[in-house]
């Protein structure tokens, strides 16, 4: 067993300023609230205005994060951020957020892109880096501004997405010897991440720098992504199962990817979940990519740190998908 065990000490989110509702909305193009909420469960979505990036937001939800984990930005050695509408094409954001933070030495910082499972993917590379000793101290951020790659005349795609930003710290430590080897002790007990390129025009932009020398706008089979985000989430919550030898009662909260409520109603559905055991958000951010995972851990970071066993559920772009396990 590795001695060294990664866990989540800080929780942290920021939001745009302004939000739409369905309702603002439906005054700029042929949609209506209740066929927004019927379908998707969305009820708002936050939208950057001027001077609000994705990094920007990510060293807001950063700062929270590392205050809440009771560190200094100097402790942190690795910076990953998820996402998939950064700042720039380059520099990377997180190297952003390292400039914002002022962390000038033996640090890291890097952004992955796995759109709306990049913060399932960051998890699990940070996690290892600190598995290896690689580093202590990790910053996880997942961070979008998805609504500057919206085409606001397509309602079939714009009333989905919303802007904003989660962090977690995440701190190497030793295992507690005191602790009996049977028991579990807090951290990241187990991650998995899967792509299939097979799916990559299911849901993509229409350019790129290297297409279209532009970023294009987002386009969707939302039917494909519908039906296949419904089996990845059955397939990860039953892998999740069985690579941990937990049964549905072991699971204290499970954290999907917050797409919309159909989706993760049938995954309480096909598992006969408690509802109050899965975390539901969709309503108050809409799907905003990277960021719809750690926005949703935030809601729950006053009473979450006590023991907890938490699945975080993603399925996104490419197509990508995976879990994490984490005891809290
Ligand atoms: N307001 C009103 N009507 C709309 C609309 C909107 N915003 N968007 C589409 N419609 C219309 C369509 O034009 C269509 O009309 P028609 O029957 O006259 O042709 C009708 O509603 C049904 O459209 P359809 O696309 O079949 O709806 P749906 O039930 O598949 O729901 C999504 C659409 C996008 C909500 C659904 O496919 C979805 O959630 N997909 C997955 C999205 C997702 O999770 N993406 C990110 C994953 S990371």
């Amino acid at each position: 067993m590795c001695s060294i065990r990664s866990v989540i000490t800080g929780i942290g989110a920021s939001l745009p300023k302004k939000y739409l509702t369905n309702f603002d909305l439906a005054e700029k193009m042929d949609t209506s609230d209740e066929w927004i909420t019927k379908r998707t469960g969305i009820k708002r979505r936050y939208v950057a205005g001027e001077g609000e990036t994705t990094a920007s937001l990510a060293t807001k939800a950063a700062l929270s994060a590392i205050a809440h984990a009771k560190v200094s930005p100097r402790d942190i050695d690795l910076i990953i951020v998820a996402t998939v509408s950064g700042d720039y094409i380059f520099p990377a954001t997180a190297a952003l957020v390292q400039r914002e933070l002022e962390i000038r030495e033996n640090c890291v910082a890097f952004d992955i892109g796995a759109a709306c499972s990049g913060f399932i993917f960051a998890i699990d590379m940070a996690d290892s880096y600190l598995k290896l000793g690689k580093a202590k101290c990790a910053l996880v951020i997942g961070a979008e501004t998805f609504s500057r790659l919206l085409d606001w005349n397509d309602r079939s795609t714009s009333i989905l997405f919303g802007d904003g930003a989660g962090a977690v710290v995440l701190q190497a430590l030793p295992y507690d010897t005191a602790v009996t080897a049977s028991s579990m002790q807090p951290g990241i007990q187990f991650c998995r991440i899967y792509s299939d390129g097979m799916y990559a025009d299911a849901l993509k932009t229409s350019g790129g720098v290297s297409t279209t020398s532009s970023s294009g706008f987002v386009q969707m089979d939302g039917r494909c992504v519908f039906k296949n985000a419904i089996e990845k989430f059955n397939e990860m919550l039953t892998c999740a199962m069985e690579d941990n030898g937990l049964t549905i009662d072991d699971i204290d909260l499970i954290i999907p990817h917050q797409a919309n409520v159909r989706i993760i109603e049938k995954l309480i559905e096909n598992f006969g979940i408690s509802r109050d055991k899965v975390l539901i958000t969709v309503d108050k951010h809409a799907n905003t990519s990277a960021a719809s995972i750690p926005l949703s851990f935030n809601e729950v970071r006053d009473i979450v740190f006590s023991g907890k066993n938490v699945i975080l559920l993603s399925m996104g772009a490419g197509f990508t998908w995976g879990y994490v396990f984490v005891k809290m």
